[in-house]
């Protein structure tokens, strides 16, 4: 009685332990998930491949950018330069897209970038926001200057695709410094390529830069 009674105990303990040890080495073949890269996750777009060179084309082609992010409607791009960061902004809307950097209070103090597509003809504003809801007028008209660089654009099967490249810190008062990092942003989308007019959709998030 005893005996067998000791028996089954080891054979429920040897049991125990096989599955003990199948637990703690997780055997199974499904290798580890990555996290979802939705709205709001910055993405590493190259997958750890060669950059391809940067051309300002009004396209984004393959490895051309470090990181991607989606922000409502429209994706930014960037990469990183020697002092410049490389951005493109890419929606399948029509009308503007913008990027305000480091808004102070809602709109104010938003180094505001607007790229305007009107049939081919591409154009990128250098901004800066001066009251809560605007205006934002140039930097050329406020005492500042005109630092985007190799500015384009274009639009190609359903997508508007701006590109230009800018300093990290251009030194004037007027533009905001982007850092290595997370860059707080705003960013907006209008419905007309008029970029007096209010935007359709827009939104707060962090543009990240590396
Ligand atoms: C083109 C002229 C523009 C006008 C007339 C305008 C006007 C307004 C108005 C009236 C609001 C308050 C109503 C609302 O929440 O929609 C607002 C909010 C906002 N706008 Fe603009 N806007 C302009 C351009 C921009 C641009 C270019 C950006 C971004 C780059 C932007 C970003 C925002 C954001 C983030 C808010 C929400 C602010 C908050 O609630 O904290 N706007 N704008």
């Amino acid at each position: 009685m005893t005996r067998r009674r000791t028996g089954s105990r080891s054979g429920l303990g040897i049991l125990m332990m096989i599955l003990m040890v199948v637990i703690l080495c997780g055997c199974s073949s499904t290798p580890s998930a990555s996290p979802p890269s939705g709205p709001g996750s910055s993405q590493d777009s190259t997958n750890g491949t060669q950059l391809a060179a940067w051309n300002s084309d009004g396209m984004v082609s393959a490895n051309e950018y470090t990181q991607s992010k989606r922000f409502g409607d429209l994706e930014m791009f960037t990469r990183l330069g020697d002092g410049v960061v490389h951005i493109a902004i890419q929606s399948k809307k029509e009308g503007y897209l913008s990027l305000g950097i480091r808004p102070e209070e809602k709109m104010m103090g938003g180094d505001i970038i607007t790229c305007v597509l009107d049939g081919t003809k591409a154009t990128i504003y250098d901004t800066y926001a001066i009251g809560t809801f605007g205006p934002h007028p140039d930097d050329i008209n406020q005492s500042g200057s005109y630092d985007i660089m190799e500015g384009s654009g274009s639009r190609q099967n359903g997508v508007t695709t701006f590109e230009f490249k800018r300093r990290l810190d251009t030194g004037d008062k007027f533009d905001k410094a982007l850092v290595v990092g997370n860059n707080p942003i705003m960013w907006a989308i209008g419905s007309s390529v008029d970029r007096t007019t209010r935007h359709s959709s827009r939104g707060f998030g962090d543009l990240v830069i590396k």
